[in-house]
């Protein structure tokens, strides 16, 4: 047995519940080694990965990994939320009770780090002394080292963020264990992989992956399932699926925070790095805090709605990021700046990457290119058109990296929020944007978020998949008590938060093509939002909220046809009155869903009705 104790003394690990923590679980996954690990171990990890292979060189300061070829997606199948009190099923968590889950990732995580070094990785999963990171302190176990690379930028690491805890005890336990990747069964009825979040208990235990939404267990069952959970439980706080950003008009000195949540691969990411349409001059500046998560309280003293991310860095998809679409997004990755690349395609000689939609065309000189697989293109059949890197090959940087990061995006107050969006990917019906000032209707909006299913789903035509507030995969505890918990939070807050639902994806029903240029350009409606928060515009009433009229948004600068900008600024209603049956059928699945949701819902309905 490893002598745990030399190990953690040398790192000045002093937390005594943590040694504990740490010894047990060692008992359990036997490893070899044990290492603590803090911020300033970057440099010799990332040369040790480079020695063992784990990484590659990418050019000046940048890496490249590959995963395991079944280990490439986060797993909803596999993921667990467990208590000990069956009340905390709700439709989309995967409920267990908690004993029957810990027993059975006890048995498959025993004796699985022989040979291996455990890393210990306290980290905090908010600015330093932020009001909520009391909630947000871990210490990761991990048998990963390229797993620790990637933590160490999605969030703040260091014996520091557990030793100063008030109390002790006061951590997330998260153990992830790799396992033998090659014998797993990933997707077969014989699966032996599971990521459960014993959310009760603060214990997060994740078995057979290394790839980053199964593995960093900060990012995601932390800062999303454990997260909501912990904010419902102590009526504190919620733990959200949103990006959050600062928009400053520069020559009325105003500034607003946006936050808001868009199912996975939606846009969250290139609305936070957005840089404002040329046509629009310098007047705007665009800040970012955080793309993927958002804690969100309420202010005692000022009664205002707050929000803080709580990453440290970004986990974003490579695909189609290009000096086009997202030329904030390439300079996050610029020589130097430690970026990790996993899943791309490679080349080992120029000691570069490349994605579909990183430029128009592959590189046309086809040596040393290999797949994400490893396998070389030039070797490909005539034909072979399948994809050079992972569709869901990813980039890991800080955010300290990401060239629009807000000046305070560290600091503890967090800032004061003036609006939730959501959105997703619909093609029709839904119009550019639709405000909504009612509380209890802007959660209704939010529970009805969904993305249309793909030709391959099954499903009616016009249905989507719902994803309530964009949190359908990170759902800790029942639908109808989540509902509850948001109405009662914003309750508390004295200036309202505006809700808005957008979509930048509306096609036009004959040639197929986006109806809105998107990217750059989502900014305008977002200023619309803000002005009609300000009572500068009024906005046309309809049975779903507040829609701009065409001369209240700024269009200055943007060639669009009048025939798809009427239908971005118009409600198909009959094919609402068609949603709001879907809508009733999905609300129906939630289990002590508040009145004030159907009360919202019923009026929505009604108001269709005399539309029409
Ligand atoms: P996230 O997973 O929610 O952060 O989504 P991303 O920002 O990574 O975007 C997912 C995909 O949607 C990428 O392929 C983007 O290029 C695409 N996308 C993002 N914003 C827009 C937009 O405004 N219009 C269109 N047409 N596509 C967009
Ligand atoms: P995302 O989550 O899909 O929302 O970006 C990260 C992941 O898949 O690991
Ligand atoms: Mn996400």
């Amino acid at each position: 047995m490893v002598d745990v104790d030399a190990a953690l003394d040398a790192s000045g690990l002093t937390n005594e519940a943590v040694r504990e923590y740490v010894k047990h679980w060692a008992q359990i996954t036997q490893p070899d080694r044990i290492e603590v690990i803090g911020a300033e171990d970057d440099d010799r990890l990332i040369q040790e990965c480079l020695e063992s292979g784990e990484f590659q060189p990418a050019g000046e300061g940048r890496y490249y990994s590959r995963s395991y070829s079944k280990d490439t997606a986060r797993s909803e199948e596999r993921t667990i939320v467990a208590t000990n009190d069956e009340k905390d099923k709700g439709v989309y968590n995967n409920w267990r009770p908690a004993s029957e889950m810990k027993e059975k990732l006890t048995e498959l995580m025993r004796g699985q780090s022989k040979g291996k070094t455990m890393y210990v990785l306290p980290y905090l999963m908010s600015p330093r002394k932020n009001e909520l990171s009391q909630w947000a302190a871990g210490v990761e176990l991990t048998d990963s080292r390229p797993v620790v690379l990637h933590m160490m930028r999605m969030s703040r690491v260091g014996v520091e963020h557990v030793n100063d805890l008030p109390q002790q005890g006061n951590f997330v336990r998260a153990v992830h264990v790799t396992g033998d990747l090659e014998n797993l069964g990933q997707g077969t009825p014989d699966d032996k992989r599971y990521f459960v979040t014993v959310a009760d208990e603060r214990m997060i235990l994740h078995f057979g992956s290394s790839y980053g939404g199964n593995a960093l267990l900060g990012k995601i069952a932390h800062g999303l399932r454990q997260g909501a959970y912990d904010g419902w439980d102590t009526k504190k706080f919620l733990a959200e699926q949103y990006m959050l950003i600062g928009i400053t008009d520069k020559e009325t000195g105003k500034r607003y925070h946006i936050t808001g949540g868009f199912p996975s691969a939606s846009g969250k990411t290139n609305l936070a790095m957005m840089l404002p349409p040329d046509a629009m001059g310098d007047r705007y500046q665009v800040d970012f805090y955080g793309d993927d998560i958002a804690w969100l309280w309420v202010d005692e003293s000022t009664g205002k709605l707050m929000g803080m991310n709580p990453e440290f860095g970004v986990f974003g998809v490579a695909k189609d990021t290009n000096e086009k679409t997202n030329p904030t997004a390439l300079h996050s990755m610029d020589p130097g700046t430690k970026v990790i690349f996993t899943n791309v395609a490679y080349n080992p000689k120029l000691e570069d990457v490349w994605w579909e939609g990183r430029t128009p065309e592959p590189p046309a000189d086809l040596d040393g290119w290999l797949d994400w697989k490893g396998e070389p293109i030039a070797d490909r059949e005539p034909g072979d058109t399948s994809p050079w890197a992972h569709p869901n090959s990813r980039f890991t940087t800080t955010l300290a990296n990401v060239p629009n990061a807000a000046e305070d995006f560290d600091e503890a107050a967090g800032v004061p929020i003036d609006a939730i969006i959501f959105g997703g990917r619909t093609r029709d019906r839904e119009p550019l944007i639709r405000a909504i000032h009612d509380v209890a209707e802007g959660v209704y909006d939010g529970l009805t978020l969904g993305a249309e299913a793909t030709f391959a789903a099954e499903g009616v035509e016009g249905q989507l998949r719902y994803d309530p507030m964009s949190n359908r995969p990170f759902m800790a505890y029942g639908e109808g008590d989540y509902a509850r918990h948001y109405l009662d939070l914003l309750a508390q807050v004295k200036d309202k938060p505006l809700f808005a639902h957008v979509n930048w994806f509306q096609k036009d029903p004959e040639d197929g093509h986006y109806v809105w240029p998107g990217f750059r350009e989502n900014l305008r409606p977002l200023l619309w939002l803000m002005r009609l928060k300000d009572g500068e515009v009024t906005g046309r009433k309809t049975a779903v909220g507040i829609i701009p009229t065409e001369d209240e948004l700024d269009l200055e600068g943007l060639d669009l046809p009048q025939a798809d900008l009427d239908r971005i600024l118009s409600i198909d209603v009959p094919r609402w009155q068609q949603e709001m049956g879907f809508r009733e059928e999905h609300l129906n699945q939630f289990d002590r869903l508040p009145e004030e949701i159907w009360e919202a819902h019923r009026r929505v309905t009604k108001a269709l009705d005399e539309q029409s």
